[in-house]
């Protein structure tokens, strides 16, 4: 990307540092712990801890005005319109186990507006990066999403959080609209988003998580020429948490199926 921004080349910076600490836990053996949530107990490790410290830490050196929202700290700072979404490790359940399908997750918000996103993986060594209005890129390259509408035909979908949103997903994942070939599921939403920016799958459904487990990857998404709309086609804006994130050429096809499934959980009157 030419001219990429001051805010842009410390997300980058902060998301290799990170990288470097969470190649060493993954290579060395993960202890895995459990924090309690509402409907379910989620895995984190130290990895997830330091990540986020030395992110925060890099992006407050340089922006130290600005707000950080991270998933092992919290909000920091609420005072400015800035606010950085981090993800330290999203797919930590993956991290944890040893499968490298997880993500370094860091965005940079203005209220609504999506300034830039930067996911890592250092396993794979793949940097994903946006930034509003320049395109999308992979390792330097500039990624657009597919036009695929039938030969493959897959799409992912999150499991969701809530008991609600869980039989949704069931509903969704077992009940295949004829033109989608493959359902899957990862468990790494930030991946998940990435592989549709990055035209490896045609879609993903996001079904009620945190700002930072999407801010980067739907900037990908839009930035690489995809398209993102509520479950019911109407406009999305960030930091909304259910919405389907397209190649555009699945969108109307995946809107009417979610509609149709939603109806189906609906109490008969
Ligand atoms: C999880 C991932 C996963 C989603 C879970 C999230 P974490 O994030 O994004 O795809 O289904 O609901 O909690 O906990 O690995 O950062
Ligand atoms: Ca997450
Ligand atoms: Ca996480």
């Amino acid at each position: 990307m030419q001219n990429k921004s001051k805010e842009l080349e410390v997300a980058i910076n902060a998301a290799l540092e990170a990288g470097k600490i969470v190649k060493k836990h993954f290579e060395n053996g993960i202890e895995k712990e459990h924090k309690e949530n509402i409907h379910m107990a989620d895995v984190v490790t130290e990895a997830d801890r330091e990540s986020e410290t030395i992110i925060r830490k890099i992006i407050l050196e340089s922006f130290p005005s600005h707000s950080i929202m991270g998933e092992e700290g919290g909000m920091i700072g609420d005072k400015s319109e800035y606010v950085w979404h981090v993800d330290p490790i999203d797919g930590t359940a993956n991290f944890a186990s040893g499968l490298p399908v997880f993500g370094i997750s860091i965005a940079l918000a203005r209220g609504n507006e999506l300034l830039l996103g930067v996911i890592y993986n250092p396993i794979v060594g793949d940097l994903l990066y946006a930034e509003k209005g320049k395109g999308a890129y992979l390792n330097s390259k500039r990624m657009q999403v597919s036009d695929d509408d039938v030969k493959k035909g897959m799409y992912t979908i999150g499991a969701g959080r809530t008991l609600e949103d869980r039989k949704l997903f069931k509903n969704l994942y077992f009940n295949l609209p004829d033109k989608i070939r493959y359902a899957r599921m990862f468990g790494c939403t930030v991946m998940e988003l990435s592989y549709v920016a990055r035209g490896s799958s045609e879609a993903h459904i996001v079904l009620g998580l945190n700002s930072y487990d999407f801010a980067a990857g739907v900037l990908l998404v839009q930035e690489s020429g995809g398209k993102i709309t509520k479950l019911d086609g109407s406009a999305w804006a960030f930091p909304e948490n259910y919405f389907i994130a397209s190649n555009g050429v699945f969108h109307d096809l995946l809107i009417e199926e979610v509609q149709k499934q939603i109806k189906n959980l609906a109490p008969s009157a």
